[in-house]
């Protein structure tokens, strides 16, 4: 973040006391291009950043700076977009005429608003919000027409340039389709982020003219229309880092990677270690408590929270899970959605484990599929034992009480219970319930036959 912002975000906010009460918030989200450099059937804004699509990223966003409503434009055939909008408004912009005309489509829904309109890109998802409310700040301090967020890129390439008044003011911006060799070599660009007073924002909107190179009606010529009015604009700067768009696959996955770096660090900040952080992914929601160590190479899918002192060990797949103090997971574990695992409980190895609840002090070392079962405390689980949980039409449950050693390499076909203190005997298949302290073997018996194993194998010596 430049300098720019930080200082500005603590003169003002909608929690200073003032005799007038806060202004109204609304956002609009712009999402209704086609996202051609991406080269895909599903539209820009679906595409993921940690297993979220990047338009919910920015709707997380709006919620968070207290936004009275949220619109986001789409194109007629995005229901699928509309639908992760919900419950939010979406408006429909039946041609894509440019941004200052999407940003219109909106205002017309709208309706008679007198608040701050922020206006958000649907391809700029890694926006956070002490920044837009630096830009709203900013914007009421000054009482500007519209404050924009700009930000100085590597290359500029493909951004529109900014161009400031001697005051500091927003004097233009210049598409690069427009632009001058000259105008070319400026840095500073938009990040396409920006607040408008909504009072009479339409009649502006209105006089958006798209005598330009891409025939298109452009959010930058707002300033300019305000201007003839004697409104001035104004300009903040923001990180580059933060402000980027996407718009190939590759800045879609740089910024997968500045989300997880970001992510990271919060982890860390919170107490946790992580042995090699830059091969460990999160998701948004993943809460990991203090004292806790993550091996390299570890995933987290959504839904995952970890209690103080557990251990996940390298190589682990982890999703939908509460792992409880003192578990110990991995190497090479699979955790699946609707799985607790109980307080200094182990999971191996190879051990995947589904919609399970795995009791305190349990083991399931090496080898094993856990699916629909209750594994009792301080029971063993056996090298290679399964749950048969499935027969092709129906899921059942497998209860294992407490006390219980499952032998290795057995299947026990659900439903069926085990009760505690019971030993199922190595390589069983049981399909009948085992009651409480009983041995159970399901096998058969095994034959010698003296001699006739001789000469079988072909020797070399
Ligand atoms: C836009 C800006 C550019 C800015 C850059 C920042 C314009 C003309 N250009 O360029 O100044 O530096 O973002 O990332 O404003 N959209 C609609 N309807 C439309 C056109 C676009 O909803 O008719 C949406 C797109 O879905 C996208 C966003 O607006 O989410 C930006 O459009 P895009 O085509 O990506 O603009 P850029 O070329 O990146
Ligand atoms: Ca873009």
């Amino acid at each position: 973040m430049s300098t720019s912002v930080a200082p500005l975000s603590m003169t003002q906010n909608d929690h200073t006391p003032t005799t007038k009460p806060a202004r109204e918030l609304a956002v609009i989200i712009l999402a209704a291009g086609k996202g051609t450099r991406m080269k895909s059937n599903l539209p820009k804004v679906l595409h993921k950043i940690a297993g979220v699509p990047m338009i919910g990223h920015i709707i997380q966003t709006a919620e968070h700076i207290g936004a009275k409503k949220i619109i986001t434009v789409i194109a007629p055939d995005m229901d699928d977009v509309a639908a992760v909008a919900v419950p939010h408004d979406t408006v429909i912009q039946a041609q894509q005429l440019g941004t200052g005309h999407a940003i219109k489509t909106a205002v017309e829904k709208l309706g008679n608003f007198n608040g701050d309109v922020v206006v958000m890109l649907g391809d700029v998802p890694l926006v956070r919000p002490a920044t837009l409310k630096a830009l709203i700040d900013h914007h009421r301090v000054g009482k500007f027409g519209t404050t924009i967020l700009a930000m100085a890129p590597p290359n500029p390439t493909g951004y529109g340039r900014v161009f400031q008044n001697p005051d500091g003011t927003l004097k233009e911006i210049v598409e690069e389709k427009d632009a001058s060799d000259e105008q070319r070599l400026v840095k500073l660009v938009g990040s396409g982020l920006a607040v408008y007073d909504g009072e009479g924002l339409i009649d502006y909107l209105n006089q958006l003219r798209n005598n330009n190179a891409q025939k298109e009606y452009y959010m930058g010529d707002i300033p300019v229309i305000m201007a003839q009015t004697g409104r001035a604009s104004g300009v903040i700067r923001g990180d580059y880092l933060e402000l980027r768009g996407v718009n190939s696959r590759a800045q879609l996955a740089e910024l997968e990677t500045a989300w997880q770096q970001r992510k990271r660090a919060e982890i860390m900040d919170g107490g946790v270690t992580l042995l090699d952080p830059a091969t460990v992914y999160f998701s948004p929601d993943t809460t990991i408590e203090s004292d806790v160590t993550i091996g390299p190479n570890v995933v987290f899918g959504p839904a995952v929270h970890i209690k103080t002192g557990a251990e996940i060990k390298a190589f682990c797949h982890i999703e939908g899970a509460v792992i409880e103090s003192g578990a110990s997971i991995g190497p090479f574990a699979r955790l699946r959605p609707s799985t607790t695992i109980g307080q200094d409980a182990k999971i191996g190895n190879f051990v995947e484990v589904k919609n399970s609840d795995i009791k305190i002090g349990a083991k399931a070392n090496h080898l094993g599929y856990i699916g629909d079962a209750v594994l009792g405390a301080h029971s063993n689980f056996g090298c290679g034992a399964i749950t048969v949980n499935y027969d092709g039409k129906t899921k059942s449950k497998t209860i294992i009480g407490d006390y219980v050693m499952v032998g290795s390499n057995s299947a026990l076909i659900a439903p069926i219970t085990i009760e505690d203190g019971a030993y199922v005997a190595a390589g069983s298949t049981l399909t009948h319930n085992v009651p409480k302290d009983a041995l159970a073997i399901a096998r058969a018996r095994q034959e010698t036959l003296e001699d006739k194993g001789k000469g079988r194998l072909k020797r070399h010596d």
